[in-house]
């Protein structure tokens, strides 16, 4: 992947443009959802009480924010975010809910100047497959932790494993001019999908111990939230902001059958095919 003198220009436009407004938006919703990964990080990453850990790609603050009760009033966690809306939501979270040794920062984890090994862990919810160049910027984040510090991740695998998140992208198709074929490199949720990708670019990276794990877990969302979710958020949630309004009303109105068969006692149940990535610095 070529590199401008500042990395992940694109990436940084998106956050702190649509895709960060979207995730602001969304925050209750998405926080729902993905809550069963909250834990799974915080239980993976711990370093347990008086920790000092660093969330990367935290957004609205939620696996931050558990981190932060979990290490205790003598630890802290720190989230780092390129989306400034974001990080403002997050700071006002944490203001709100009154945990005090939570803080965030706005800034690209691939270029941060963290001060060298002060991380006691270093965890992700999702927040660390939008990198231009993953090793430069896993090797960036290792300097950040102390050595023998933690490091864990949750990823997404394929889109073939994870077919309720291409089921919007599948339906909406036949509206839409032909997508071109997606780069499996480029920086973006599917970026991670090949787990053996995922230990060569931590390894080249320095990271030590790595295990590339992979969890299945049934997730749920409100029937009354999930059009807004599908409308709002990915390719989707894009193309409805740029087509008319005759094509836009074709796509919703095809969205809620495909949806169809996740559909049960009122909410949509799906497996979310991720990996849980370990390490030590
Ligand atoms: C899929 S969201 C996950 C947000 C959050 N971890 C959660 O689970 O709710 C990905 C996050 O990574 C952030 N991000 C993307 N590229 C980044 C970079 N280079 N450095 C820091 N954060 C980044 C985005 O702004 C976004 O908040």
């Amino acid at each position: 992947m070529p590199q401008s003198a500042q990395p992940n220009t694109r990436q940084a436009a998106l956050w702190n443009d649509v895709s960060g407004k979207a995730w602001v938006e969304m925050q209750p919703i998405l926080d729902e959802v993905l809550a069963p990964f909250e834990r799974l990080v915080v239980d993976a990453g711990s370093p347990g009480e008086g920790g000092n850990v660093l969330d990367i790609g935290c957004g609205a603050g939620a696996t931050t924010l558990a981190m932060a009760r979990l290490v205790g009033n003598d630890g802290r966690c720190v989230g780092l975010d390129i989306s400034q809306p974001l990080v403002a939501l997050a700071t006002e979270r944490t203001r709100r809910e009154e945990v005090a040794n939570a803080s965030f920062e706005v800034g690209d984890a691939q270029a941060y100047a963290f001060e060298s090994g002060h991380f006691d862990a270093v965890v992700s919810r999702f927040g660390v497959m939008f990198f231009d160049d993953p090793v430069a910027a896993f090797t960036n984040i290792r300097r950040a932790a102390r050595r023998g510090g933690k490091l864990a991740f949750v990823a997404w695998r394929s889109p073939v494993e994870n077919d309720f998140m291409t089921t919007a992208a599948r339906a909406a198709a036949p509206f839409l001019p032909p997508a071109p074929a997606p780069d499996p490199d480029a920086p973006g949720q599917f970026a991670f999908a090949d787990g053996a990708k995922v230990k060569r670019i931590l390894d080249a990276s320095g990271w030590a111990s790595i295990e590339v794990e992979q969890v299945d877990v049934l997730c749920q969302i409100a029937q009354d939230d999930l059009m807004t979710y599908v409308t709002r958020l990915g390719s989707v949630g894009a193309a409805l902001r740029e087509v008319d309004r005759a094509t836009a009303e074709k796509i919703t109105t095809v969205l809620p059958a495909a949806f169809a068969p996740f559909m049960e006692d009122g909410e949509a149940r799906f497996n979310a095919a991720c990996w849980l990535v370990t390490a030590l610095a």
